[in-house]
């Protein structure tokens, strides 16, 4: 197994169009559907980073500021931020477009995290991620201070180990 990965490597766009069966009665995108395709294309994106199949743990408030409309054309665009043990985060952007109206909007973004695991679902080791760009690199810096929140949220870290999010709300012993 490759001990190091680029993020480039993981990129994932998924292209989707908003049909009628997608939509809620006002016509549009159905909140679980958006999450369905979130979950896919940032699944393929954690596959692509460590070659293992990928379970989701979790995914990161979404909040639906825009409605995406029926006919719209989603993008979905997904890439590794940073790996951990076995476990990775992944950013998705979305953005929908009225194509014959030549409109185009960014509409959601998330960070969700994937486990690899073995064929009998046990977490396994996966490879280092190298950031290249300063936007990988800028994610790749969050992305400590994002899983110490995540897991003293889901009562899997005590707060007072989470060393960066003390850092971020001077919450240190400087007072
Ligand atoms: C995710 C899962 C494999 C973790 O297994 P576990 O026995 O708790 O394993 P561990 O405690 O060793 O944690 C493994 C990794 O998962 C991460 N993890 C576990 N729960 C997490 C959560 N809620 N959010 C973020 N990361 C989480 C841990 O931080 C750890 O990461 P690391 O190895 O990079 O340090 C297990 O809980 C699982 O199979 N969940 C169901 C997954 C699933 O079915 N998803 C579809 C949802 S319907």
């Amino acid at each position: 197994m490759a001990k190091q990965k680029f993020a480039k490597e993981s990129v994932t766009i998924m292209t989707e169009m908003v049909l009628p069966n997608d939509t809620n009665t006002l016509n549009n995108l159905m909140g679980g559907r958006l999450m369905h395709w979130m979950d896919i294309s940032a699944a393929i994106a954690a596959q692509k980073h460590c070659n293992r199949i990928v379970v989701t743990a979790s995914a990161d408030s979404i909040s639906f500021k825009q409605p995406i409309n029926l006919g719209n054309v989603v993008t979905l665009r997904s890439q590794v931020t940073r790996s951990f043990n076995s476990s990775m985060e992944v950013f998705i952007e979305v953005t929908a477009e009225d194509i014959p109206a030549r409109k185009k909007i960014m509409t959601h973004r998330a960070f969700f995290t994937f486990v690899a695991v073995d064929l009998n679902g046990r977490p396994i080791e996966i490879p280092e991620l190298v950031p290249e760009t300063p936007e990988e690199t800028e994610l790749f810096e969050g992305a400590l201070r994002r899983r110490q929140l995540r897991l003293v949220l889901a009562k899997r870290m005590k707060p007072e180990d989470a060393v960066e999010l003390k850092s971020i709300f001077n919450l240190d012993d400087k007072g």
